[in-house]
């Protein structure tokens, strides 16, 4: 008989869940998470998977790229989400350096984030390039997800932030990539900015979820950064990119009315007062 479960009846999402989200083609909804507050909320909606992206270099330390953020800021981040997490899966990405080294360094950066924040998993950027890192985090039963198409730890190579695998070559050499990581064992693969009908075959030709962030629909799940999709972050906005919220003007707007107030002497009143 059929297990008709979805996500929401799952009390905790394991990457075996994923797994199954795909076999009954119920898609993976996963966002970025670098806070307790907002980690609370996510878990508290029923997101499937929290990733704690090295996004968060930009989005909450104001970096211009992803390479400066340590493992340490993000064992930091990763122990604060998951202080909150009761459901969700927690992945954490191994930052820029902490494994492209040797792969003894990559499991030793893996073992970091797992002991010290709790987390659920690791995330690394690349495909054959890092078959011995991902390899021995695996051995080490680390559950791995791999990303491919555009991998901003890279962007000093690539030089700008286009769409990825537009041309045969490293079409092939994504094809390729995506079976790899499926043989090598990892549970789930991101796909960032590559053309639709690429993820869309990627998706078809392997049994482990994918999951799009500006790669269509024909893919198991998508993801996107936080403060992009809650309209907090006004100055990023790729074609890929849906904000569902405008916080930027509910937080200014709230702020604005807080300096009105304390200048008016308006607040606080009597009652918000001993
Ligand atoms: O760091 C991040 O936020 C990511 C997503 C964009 C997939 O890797």
């Amino acid at each position: 008989m059929t297990n008709m479960n979805t996500s929401r009846d799952f009390p905790k999402i394991t990457t075996h869940v994923l797994q199954e989200m795909k076999l009954k083609g119920e898609k993976i909804a996963m966002l970025t998470g670098y806070d307790y507050s907002m980690a609370r909320l996510l878990d508290e909606a029923g997101i499937d998977v929290i990733l704690v992206g090295d996004s968060a270099s930009n989005v909450m330390a104001g970096n211009v790229t992803t390479l400066p953020i340590t493992l340490d800021q993000m064992i930091y981040h990763a122990s604060s989400v998951m202080r909150a997490v009761k459901r969700a899966l927690v992945v954490v990405d191994l930052p820029f350096g902490s494994y492209q080294g040797n792969s003894k360094e990559a499991l030793h950066s893996a073992i970091r984030i797992m002991k010290e924040s709790g987390a659920n998993a690791v995330k690394l950027e690349g495909g054959k390039e890092i078959a011995e890192s991902i390899d021995r985090i695996l051995s080490a039963g680390i559950p791995v997800l791999g990303h491919l198409g555009l991998t901003p730890q890279s962007i000093n190579k690539f030089g700008t932030y286009v769409v990825r695998a537009k041309d045969k070559k490293e079409a092939d050499k994504l094809r390729d990539d995506a079976k790899f990581l499926e043989e090598a064992g990892c549970f789930g693969i991101v796909l960032e900015k590559i053309p639709a009908k690429l993820a869309a075959e990627v998706t078809q030709s392997v049994k482990i979820p994918t999951i799009g962030i500006g790669a269509g629909h024909n893919v198991d799940g998508q993801v996107l950064v936080l403060h992009d999709m809650l309209g907090i972050n006004q100055e990023f906005s790729p074609r890929f990119l849906r904000r569902y919220h405008n916080l930027h003007d509910e937080i200014i707007n709230a702020f604005l009315s807080y300096i009105h107030d304390v200048k008016s002497v308006e607040f606080p009143s009597d009652k918000e007062q001993y």
